[in-house]
């Protein structure tokens, strides 16, 4: 049967419909302040399939676990001293914890796995629902496997809009990239396995310990090894090539490229684009999504990026381009 998704806004009337719902192991497609996520009852295994089912995602991708208060912690996962540190620092926020799983988590909701990602999202709507629920939410990013991540209810529509019944509109999103991952199974040990807006820096001044970088082994395609390193990801169907430095003449001599920068004041023309007028990597963050859609739907031959230098937010920009860069 073919449908078209219905976008609500955030009335108490919509949320309560919304939230009964999930409850019933129903979809639905969620505002986060990273990106838009497609929501189902954490607890209920067919409702995480569903999940799989609607994004084409292989069923080895592990789903992301949405709490709204610390005491739901521990009803899906085992935390330590250092998760706890890292969530009062940081929660609500974007900031996913791997832990060891509980019961109350199927094995659909983790690939099988006997850890759990979870995340406190600080999006008031998102947070009232899942309240509302009474139940922890798995959300995966809401586009089809593979493709640039939501970050507007229109994105989620445009992808997803015949095979999810509901959006729940909360606005664009005001961060842009998904959140950081850290691996905290061995808390002397913490593993970054998906850099974010929250920085290494920040994780390693709360922890007081060097957080190193996942290692993605060689080819892996199995999530089961790493988990969050599919290589290619993110990714706009126009070829993406990223530079260190592009010079200044580049774009007039491929007018049918587009030439993407974080800002490059001194450039102007018709395939040149900014992703921030000020150059600053937090707004950078929450348009990439946004431009990388715009420049796949604009015809150009070829997308070309200038990748930001530097750590922090230059980092998880760096990430995601390198993702949707990847053949
Ligand atoms: O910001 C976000 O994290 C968004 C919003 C919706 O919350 N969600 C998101 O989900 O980005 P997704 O499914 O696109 O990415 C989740 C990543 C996956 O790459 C998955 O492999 C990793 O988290 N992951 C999930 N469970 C894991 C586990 N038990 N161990 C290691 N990695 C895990
Ligand atoms: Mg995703």
């Amino acid at each position: 049967m073919p449908f078209r998704a219905r976008t609500y806004r955030g009335t108490p009337r919509n949320l309560a419909f919304l939230a009964a719902r999930l409850r019933k192991g129903e979809l639905v497609a969620v505002p986060t302040e990273t990106v838009y996520g497609l929501a189902a009852d954490a607890t209920s295994a067919a409702a995480c399939r569903r999940i799989f089912a609607a994004k084409g995602r292989p069923r080895t991708d592990p789903l992301i676990v949405h709490i709204a208060s610390l005491g739901y912690l521990a009803r899906v996962a085992v935390p330590n001293p250092e998760a706890l540190k890292l969530a009062k620092a940081f929660w609500p926020g974007a900031l996913t914890l791997v832990l060891p799983k509980t019961k109350a988590i199927p094995g659909d909701a983790t690939a099988g796995l006997p850890s759990v990602a979870v995340r406190m999202p600080s999006h008031p709507l998102f947070r009232k629902l899942i309240r509302l629920a009474g139940v922890p939410l798995a959300a995966p990013s809401a586009n089809p496997f593979g493709y640039v991540s939501p970050t507007t209810a229109r994105h989620v529509e445009q992808g997803l809009g015949s095979r999810v019944r509901h959006i729940l509109d909360g606005g664009p999103s005001r961060i842009g990239l998904e959140s950081t991952i850290v691996d905290l199974r061995d808390p002397r040990r913490p593993v970054l396995l998906r850099p974010g807006a929250v920085t290494r820096a920040q994780l390693e001044r709360v922890l007081g310990v060097r957080v190193r970088a996942a290692v993605a082994p060689a080819g892996a395609k199995s999530a089961q090894v790493a988990p969050g390193q599919l290589e290619r990801h993110y990714s706009p169907k126009t070829p993406v090539q990223l530079h260190a430095r592009i010079s200044a003449g580049a774009a007039s001599r491929k007018p049918d490229e587009a030439w993407l920068f974080v800002a490059r004041p001194a450039l102007k023309g018709a395939n040149i684009f900014w992703l921030d007028p000020k150059g600053n990597l937090k707004g950078a963050g929450r348009r990439l999504f946004a431009i990388l859609r715009k420049l796949d739907d604009a015809g150009f031959q070829r997308i070309h990026v200038e990748l930001p230098k530097g750590a922090g937010m230059a980092e998880a920009l760096g990430d995601r381009l390198r993702r949707a860069a990847a053949r």
